[in-house]
């Protein structure tokens, strides 16, 4: 449970995400564009919104896998030690491979996450991810794709929550406590 009080203000509305994914979901099936069947790996929990509207957008061929990392727990610091909680149901050997992030943060678990799946061989392994916080950066990764780049603050809302709450917001805003410091 959040200890102190807060509010939320919003960020990143729906509709410019929703025009984000879009714009990217165009982008990704021109750079699959000849794949017979693109696997979308999800990462759980925090990218179950966008993975949802993404493959609605996504004219291809797909299935949908999902992974789940250790990240935050309930807390609103970064583990360094990525643990694989979930793992695929599907094979990736071979394969066309788009891992869906929420955030990339430290980007410890998307650096993890890539190698992991890396080491399976797929055919190409290509990376999005909604947010990126660039600033908070401790492992040198990148996104293939990425929706919007955002300062150093906490978000929640569009899947991503703050210990286990608001992830039905359907926009995308900032933490600000009300209370303390
Ligand atoms: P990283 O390993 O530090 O890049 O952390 C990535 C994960 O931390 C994300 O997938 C989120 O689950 C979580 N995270 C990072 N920033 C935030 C935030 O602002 N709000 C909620 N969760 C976050």
């Amino acid at each position: 449970m959040p200890t102190r009080p807060y509010v939320i203000d919003e960020m990143i509305s729906a509709k410019s995400i929703a025009a984000r994914i879009e714009d990217l979901a165009r982008e990704i099936a021109g750079s699959f564009a000849e794949t017979d069947k693109l696997v979308v790996v999800g990462l759980l929990r925090g990218s179950f919104v966008f993975i949802a509207d993404l493959v609605r957008e996504l004219d291809l061929p797909v299935e949908v896998d999902f992974l789940e990392a250790s990240s935050y727990g309930d807390a609103m610091e970064s583990s360094k030690e990525v643990r694989i909680l979930k793992d695929l149901r599907g094979e990736i050997h071979g394969r066309d491979v788009l891992v869906v992030e929420d955030i990339v943060d430290t980007g410890f678990t998307l650096h993890h996450v890539i190698n992991l799946l890396k080491s399976r061989e797929p055919k190409r392994l290509r990376t999005i991810a909604l947010l990126d916080k660039p600033v908070r950066r401790e492992v040198d990764v990148k996104a293939d794709w990425t929706g919007f780049e955002i300062p150093d603050e906490f978000v929640v809302g569009y899947g991503i929550d703050f210990a286990q709450r608001n992830r039905n917001l359907p926009f995308i805003g900032k933490v600000r406590f009300t209370e303390g410091d």
